[in-house]
């Protein structure tokens, strides 16, 4: 009997059953399949070297995310949130560690390998929304595709916006949107690809309360039809919307914990007042 792991992360359990077979009728090897993370990091290390000084930045993090999940990292300015988003985000290298993104390798990797990771993979979500100025909603969701060569890149595009809400305003530019849209063209370029992982570095940092709260009912939608959210935010009551908490300190996982109660971000907007309501006329 021997194991194997396949590129697509399944193990696959081979009996060698040619001294016992006489019929064709087991001639396929039996399969069993396990669930295979989406992120599986041990050892996590990331020094940043600054003339004579080196910053620790990240020390030693194991953890493991399994498709699925909802997670939001927390910790105090410097803990090394950031840092662990880039490196499971393949933006960065680790100093020290292994790293499994969906079963494969990356840490090792070159440029080439991890630009295609990237785009096969990820979708990433930034604080300040990270969009082209002077292009169109449309044309900024498009991009990603363009890079991976997608053909039916406006109909696919056109899809991803509808799925935030914003097929109204596809020809408009980021200055003629507001912050939440704005977070919504972001999102709608995140997830263009059908990436495995959806990243957010402080997605709601510049965004009003209600505003948060629809950014994250967004997420919450996302998660609930099948994908796997990571992200950082400094809010408690954001980081409620989650499943899972994971604090850092001083470059460590100082917590990890479940959401008991998590908070449905579509019932929270029912609570806070609508700007858009018509005014109560006052007697
Ligand atoms: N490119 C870099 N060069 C040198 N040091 C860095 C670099 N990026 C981050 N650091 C340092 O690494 C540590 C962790 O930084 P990181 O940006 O991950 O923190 P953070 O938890 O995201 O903080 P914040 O909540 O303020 O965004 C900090 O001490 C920071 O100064
Ligand atoms: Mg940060």
């Amino acid at each position: 009997m021997r194991i194997e792991q396949f590129s697509n992360g399944l193990w696959i359990l081979k009996e060698d059953l040619s001294h016992t077979l006489v019929s064709s009728n087991f001639s396929q090897p039996r399969a069993t399949t396990h669930k295979m993370n989406i992120i599986e990091v041990k050892g996590l290390c990331k020094d940043y070297v600054m003339g004579d000084q080196v910053v620790h930045a990240l020390r030693s993090v194991d953890l493991t995310v399994e498709p699925g999940e909802f997670v939001a990292i927390m910790g105090p300015s410097g803990s090394g949130k950031s840092t662990f988003m880039n490196l499971i985000g393949c933006l960065d290298r680790p100093s020290g560690g292994a790293y499994l993104l969906n079963g494969e390798p990356v840490a090792t990797m070159g440029d080439n390998a991890l630009a295609d990771v990237r785009n096969r993979y990820l979708g990433f979500i930034f604080q300040n929304f990270n969009l082209l100025p002077r292009t169109s909603a449309i044309k900024n969701v498009e991009l990603p595709l363009m890079y991976a060569g997608v053909k039916n890149r406006t109909e696919r595009a056109k899809a991803a916006l509808e799925t935030v809400g914003l097929a109204q305003r596809m020809d408009h530019k980021p200055s003629e949107l507001s912050g939440g849209q704005q977070q919504r063209v972001a999102i709608a370029r995140a997830i263009v690809n059908d990436p495995v992982l959806i990243l957010a570095d402080e997605p709601t940092g510049n965004l009003d309360s209600r505003t948060s709260e629809e950014i994250m009912a967004v997420f919450q939608d996302l998660n609930r039809q099948g994908k796997t959210v990571v992200i950082v935010t400094h809010e408690e009551d954001i980081a409620l919307h989650c499943k899972r908490i994971i604090r850092f300190k001083d470059g460590r996982v100082l917590v990890d914990e479940r959401v008991k109660n998590q908070v449905d971000a579509r019932e929270a907007l029912k609570q806070l007042p609508n700007p858009d309501a018509p005014p109560i006329a006052v007697a």
